[in-house]
């Protein structure tokens, strides 16, 4: 379980506190402020200015599903509508992991999940990485709906320059990734590519809504090679090269995406982002959250 970041005494950061382990029940998360302790599940086990300090209030701090699950902790506010995203890589001993970053961008979490999906960019946003200027057609794409979201297939002809070519273990200044993306509701994704070398590389990208405008953004990757082979750092340099890039144009965007169709213009590459809107909106709709109208299927 994880708690919410406020003491329900008056209001002070749980995060700021400590571990009291003079709590018969177990440790309890304790709050800087008067030393209340709270258990797992939120309820007050502790008040140390109280005749009997362990004796608990009523009520206590906000609890919520927590789960620790690829190097990071999961935490759903209500009841998942969804198990924790499946990634078969994780468990295979052939994959490393490198933890990228997890940073605040001012991004809504569709406009960080269409743009995953996205080979339309790739000539202007990423014209300095892997874009091919010259050639702005992206690559054609299947996408195969699924209970939890849907899984993109393409073949992208990219640029390979600079530190890439070390990093794909090619010498060409061209090379095709093929691409498996898989989107989970609402704004997670994994995109595994595939290159010739037989290297692969999945980027896997969460974004939590920190409010309307803002999400959290972590994202780490699995790879089949080792550390002497592609240092960690080479890595992360080179993705969160194409990453900036990615949020330099993306934090200029509306963060209030409109979930209907005739809000905004589209093109056939956004098939992915329009079946995004489409699944946001039924899911909104069925949880009764507002009123959506279904944009029509393609
Ligand atoms: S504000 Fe947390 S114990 Fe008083
Ligand atoms: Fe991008």
């Amino acid at each position: 379980m994880a708690l919410t970041d406020r003491c329900p005494h008056r209001g002070a950061k749980l995060s700021t506190g400590f571990l009291d382990e003079a709590v018969p029940e177990g440790p309890a998360l304790a709050c800087g402020y008067h030393g209340w302790a709270f258990g797992a599940d939120g309820r007050c086990v502790k008040v140390p200015q109280a005749h009997d300090p362990l004796r608990g209030m009523k009520g206590g701090a906000r609890a919520h599903h927590a789960a620790a699950r690829y190097g990071w902790i999961w935490v759903c506010l209500e009841d998942p509508a969804q198990p924790i995203p499946e990634i078969p890589e994780a468990a295979d001993p052939a994959f490393r992991r490198i933890d990228e970053f997890h940073e605040a961008w001012a991004v809504s979490g569709l406009r960080i999940m269409e743009n995953s999906f996205d080979t339309a960019h790739f000539s202007y946003v990423h014209a300095a990485t892997f874009g091919i200027p010259e050639d702005p057609r992206p690559a054609p794409s299947t996408i195969e709906h699924t209970d939890w979201g849907f899984v993109m297939r393409s073949e992208a002809p990219v640029s390979n320059r600079g530190i890439s070519k070390q990093l794909i273990k090619s010498d060409s200044d061209r090379t095709v990734r093929v691409i498996e993306g898989r989107w989970f509701l609402p704004f997670f994704r994994t995109s595994r590519i595939d290159y010739p070398s037989g290297l692969t590389h999945i980027l896997c990208t969460g974004a939590a809504p920190i409010d309307d405008a803002h999400s959290m953004i972590c994202q780490w990757v699995y790879r089949n090679d080792s550390e002497a082979e592609s240092p960690a750092a080479k890595v992360i340099e080179f993705d969160r090269a194409v990453t900036m890039e990615d949020r330099t144009v993306l934090e200029t965007t509306t963060f209030d995406v409109p979930l209907e169709m005739g809000a905004e213009l589209h093109m056939p590459a956004d098939k992915p982002g329009i079946e995004m809107r489409r699944r946001l909106a039924a899911l909104l709709a069925e949880h009764g959250e507002r009123e959506a109208r279904l944009p029509a299927e393609e």
